[in-house]
């Protein structure tokens, strides 16, 4: 499912990954572990499209993430270390725009969204706007929002930052 061979990302002179090989295949859930500054979120950044690589190849579900960046797009959700959701919309909106840009039909999406903001304990919270929300009950929308459109890959840069005992729990149950 995931490729990644010789993977080096230059930053003006700084190196902030280094020669990185490693594969993930598929039903298997791979932890990318390393000291703060190490380059996971930056490999994270190039998997999924959002920057490019220096030098060495990388691979998602068999498609290449620079030359064909939007098929590649289509195989995987992400969460990121940092939080991207529109804090001006409420949380089912949030969700609805996620499900809407992935073309999940619109039967299919509203069940899946009462499904997922139940399991996370926010669908009495559903018509609330985000900026109102606390860290924790973003992190769990943004959980909630990548579950969404069923990716074949889900990319999780430490999501349970934020996060309760408990609902850490939930979320390494629900990856
Ligand atoms: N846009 C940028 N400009 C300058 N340096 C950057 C940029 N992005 C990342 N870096 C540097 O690259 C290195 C790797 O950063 P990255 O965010 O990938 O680390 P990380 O392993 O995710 O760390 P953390 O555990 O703190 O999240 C760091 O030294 C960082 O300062
Ligand atoms: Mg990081």
């Amino acid at each position: 499912m995931i490729k990644v061979r010789n993977l080096t990302k230059k930053i003006g002179d700084f190196t902030a990954v280094d020669n990185i090989s490693f594969e993930v295949n598929d039903s298997e859930i791979f932890a990318f572990l390393g000291p703060n500054g190490a380059g996971k979120s930056t490999t994270i950044k190039i998997l999924t499209t959002l920057l490019l690589p220096t030098a060495g190849t990388v691979s998602i579900n068999g498609q290449d993430p620079v030359s064909q960046s939007e098929e590649a797009r289509r195989s995987f959700g992400v969460v990121f270390q940092d939080l991207s959701l529109d804090d001006d919309l409420t949380a089912f909106e949030n969700m609805e725009l996620h499900g809407v840009l992935y073309d999940v039909p619109d039967d299919v999406r509203k069940k899946r969204i009462k499904e997922l903001l139940t399991l996370v304990d926010l669908w009495d919270r559903k018509d609330s706007l985000v900026k109102g929300f606390s860290g924790g009950m973003k992190r769990r929308l943004e959980i909630a929002r990548g579950f969404l459109h069923r990716p074949k890959i889900l990319f999780l840069d430490e999501p349970t930052l934020g996060l309760d005992p408990q609902y850490s729990c939930l979320s390494w149950g629900m990856a």
